[in-house]
């Protein structure tokens, strides 16, 4: 048995021990393992596949990153190239899967373990249509795949933007400003809730509930009159105003960003309030994964081997505690995940007082 492994997408603290989990339990059964480097990139380029061994993947479970190599531009349904003539004449998209099916096949592969958020999944589902074998292993730091409990990577973005929420109090607190911080958070607003709570944030806003700055002025206000004179704001870069859009910062790609500039303004128009904004951006996906997201990491890359043993492709290993189980890649990719407006974390925060901006 010969199976391929690809990172692709955004970065998220755990790929690398998802890579030693899938590698060493693989050479335990006598099996070969390869990466492909870049996404699924590695499959269209000379130098795109990798041996993997022990060696390769000693001392990388407490590293950040991929030691593959990740892009957000290795769909080979649509891969992007510089278009023909050169001399800055823009990109074209060309469909190389057949390509990368062949690459597949010529490189002798059995199987491959896809490792991604809702866009690589949904390219490894695509590949398994024109019959590449494919295990999935859900991975972003925005908690967002349906299907299982957690992604690896959630836990250390939320530890590293309650760390930031923490060290924002105190220069909040001593300048008697208002701090406007934005997290990670496309469509789902996991990180911001989770870190908002677990830092004290006074208002926290995210995907899921579209916001009134009237509401989130007047809680700044009562704060005021309470002498409370500094507030946190925690906004999700997906959140967007009742009856508004998202911010985009490149329209072209759908990038967000800017949301956090944009409350901040407006509450330093509506309260008078000295007010700041700083973006978190992509800090929350580096850095050395928690203990947990290691050990999360560890489990899915062991199980996904499993399911190859079992012969179960199609399949995206899942966290449903206390197990690690099976589920669809289809029916994951289904139903993304977002937070529940009924969930007991919701209602923590309405309980703590946190304004949610509704
Ligand atoms: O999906 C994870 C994520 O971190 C999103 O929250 C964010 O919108 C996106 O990746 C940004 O990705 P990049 O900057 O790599 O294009």
């Amino acid at each position: 048995m010969k199976i391929a492994i690809s990172t692709g997408g955004g970065d998220a603290p755990g790929l690398n021990a998802v890579i030693r989990g899938a590698v060493l339990s693989a050479i335990h059964r006598g099996w070969e393992c390869v990466g492909i480097r870049r996404g699924y990139g590695g499959l269209l380029g000379d130098d795109g596949i990798v041996p993997l061994g022990a060696a390769e993947v000693r001392g990388i479970t407490h590293l950040g990153g991929t030691i593959l190599g990740t892009s957000n531009r290795g769909d080979p349904f649509k891969f992007r190239e510089p278009a023909p003539g050169g001399g800055g004449g823009g990109w074209i998209e060309r469909d190389r899967s057949d390509e990368a099916v062949a690459a597949f096949r010529a490189h002798g592969l059995d199987a491959m373990i896809a490792i991604g958020g809702d866009g690589s999944l949904g390219i490894a589902l695509r590949l398994m249509q024109k019959g590449i074998p494919v295990v999935g292993v859900p991975k972003t730091i925005d908690n967002d795949v349906g299907g299982t409990v957690a992604t690896f990577g959630f836990d250390t973005a939320v530890a590293t933007a309650t760390d930031a929420i923490d060290k924002l109090h105190s220069t909040a607190e001593s300048h008697e400003r208002v701090m406007v911080v934005e997290v990670m958070g496309r469509h789902a607003g996991f990180i911001a809730l989770n870190a908002g709570i677990s830092g004290s944030a006074d208002v926290i806003l995210i995907p899921e509930i579209p916001f009134d700055i009237q509401t989130v002025c007047d809680k700044i206000r009562r704060r005021e009159a309470e002498g409370r004179h500094f507030s946190i704001v925690v906004v999700a870069e997906g959140a967007r105003p009742r009856g508004g859009a998202v911010s985009l910062i490149d329209p072209e790609h759908e990038r967000l960003g800017g949301i956090a500039d944009k409350v901040a303004h407006s509450i330093q128009q509506m309260t008078g309030k000295e007010t700041r904004s700083l973006v978190l951006g992509h800090l929350q996906r580096g850095g050395s994964p928690t203990t947990f997201d290691r050990l999360l990491g560890l489990r899915f890359g062991t199980a996904a081997v499993r399911l190859i043993a079992e012969g179960r492709f199609g399949d995206m290993v899942a966290l449903q505690p206390p197990i690690i189980a099976a589920v669809p890649l289809a029916q994951a990719l289904a139903a993304p995940k977002r937070v529940p407006l009924d969930s007991d974390t919701i209602t923590t925060a309405r309980d703590l007082g946190i304004s949610l901006g509704d």
